[in-house]
């Protein structure tokens, strides 16, 4: 069983969570994470009100009884929702698990610790990463350039930014961008972090409360086809390409202003693509992970196919690449070879750590 200190943390199965989306990150999603063994967030804003995020929460619990949490995005507006509101909603809601993003935490963190929630904070660059840690969250969980959303502005994907971050953080550390399948899983846990977040792999399963045709969508997409739209106006976010993300970029690109885009981008209009299936009704996220996407499962399928796969890779697949050949002797000194399997070297104890077999034995 892949098992890593965030599962420890947090209570779950397995080092797998499902981000917070907005119009997508509703109970019945959530708590088919929750019931798989992984962590999934409600996503706050999609609610219009505080008191409405109350009852989500309360729908949510009733269909799981596993630990979820709830995303609370904070974003640049000028006209802010009420943030303090949502938090107390989540506080007195119970629940014990927050994914902030967007901004920094700080504002809410004090309110947070004193009601014992947990805080993993979602950054796109190290330095959000180093400074988050300081500020005392529990876990970080990062987006490289990939990722469905923000991926900020620094063009990092993770094959760096995750092991430049892990490098500098010390808190446990979820990878986020582009992962959709076991290898993915393997990969980041490679890289030096503690699991994987996924957002667009997620959209593509049954309990997605979105249109049959954006799943279809995905499953047909490459990974070629994402836009980046907002890079004039350094708020920069993948979503899928479509009519109206291409007219966003060509009007912003001929020195158009947020107010020449405003009614292309609205919020209602994307929200029409997930309830309506029309593809070109507005803006959707989506990220370069629909390339590895192929079909529609259930969430307890996807995980459970993420973590044999994960399981079959670092137990028969990676082993095999440390065959000893004859020519190989300074290396292969570093290894023993015991009862026809490779041990772990002394360097390699935060890697194998993350592989539990079943009956609690570490390999
Ligand atoms: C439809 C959609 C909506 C999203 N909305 C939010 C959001 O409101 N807040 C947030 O923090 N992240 C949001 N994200 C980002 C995801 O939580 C996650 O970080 C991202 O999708 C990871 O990259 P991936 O799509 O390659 O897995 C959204 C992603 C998608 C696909």
């Amino acid at each position: 069983m892949v098992r890593t200190r965030f599962c420890e943390l947090f209570g779950v199965d397995y080092p797998i969570v499902q981000g917070g989306m907005q119009w997508v990150g509703r109970a019945e999603l959530v708590a088919a994470v929750a019931n798989a063994g992984a962590l999934g967030f409600l996503t706050a804003l999609t609610q219009p009100t505080p008191e409405a995020l109350g009852k989500e929460i309360a729908r949510c619990q009733e269909l799981t009884d596993r630990p979820f949490g709830v995303n609370l995005t904070i974003l640049p507006t000028i006209n802010p929702p009420p943030y303090a509101e949502y938090r107390q909603a989540i506080i007195e809601s119970g629940v014990k698990i927050v994914e902030t993003a967007g901004f920094s935490p700080a504002d809410h963190l004090p309110a947070f610790r004193a009601a014992g929630v947990k805080v993993v904070h979602k950054c796109t660059s190290v330095r959000h990463a180093v400074k988050a840690e300081k500020l005392g969250v529990d876990a970080i969980s990062i987006d490289g350039f990939e990722c469905a959303g923000h991926p900020g502005e620094d063009d990092i994907p993770g094959l760096v930014l995750i092991p430049a971050a892990a490098d500098r953080v010390t808190i446990p550390m979820i990878a986020s961008g582009g992962f959709a399948d076991g290898r993915g899983l393997v990969a980041a846990l490679a890289l030096g972090a503690d699991g994987i977040n996924m957002g667009t792999r997620f959209l593509a399963t049954v309990e997605a409360p979105i249109h049959d045709s954006v799943k279809r969508r995905l499953v047909e997409a490459t990974e070629l086809e994402t836009e980046l739209i907002f890079r004039s106006l350094r708020n920069t976010a993948r979503v899928a390409r479509n009519s109206v993300s291409t007219e966003v970029v060509t009007v912003l690109d001929r020195n158009g202003t947020f107010d020449d885009v405003r009614a292309l981008v609205a919020g209602s209009r994307g929200r029409k693509v997930f309830e309506t299936g029309d593809l070109e009704a507005g803006i959707w996220s989506a990220g370069m992970a629909q390339g590895l996407i192929r079909d529609i499962p259930t969430v307890a399928e996807l995980i459970a196919r993420i973590v044999a796969e994960a399981e079959a890779i670092i137990s028969r697949r990676l082993p095999q690449s440390l065959t000893v050949s004859a020519n190989e002797p300074a290396r292969a000194a570093n290894r023993t070879v015991a009862g026809g399997q490779q041990a772990m070297t002394a360097n390699e104890p935060a890697r194998a750590a993350s592989l539990t077999v079943a009956g609690g034995q570490q390999r």
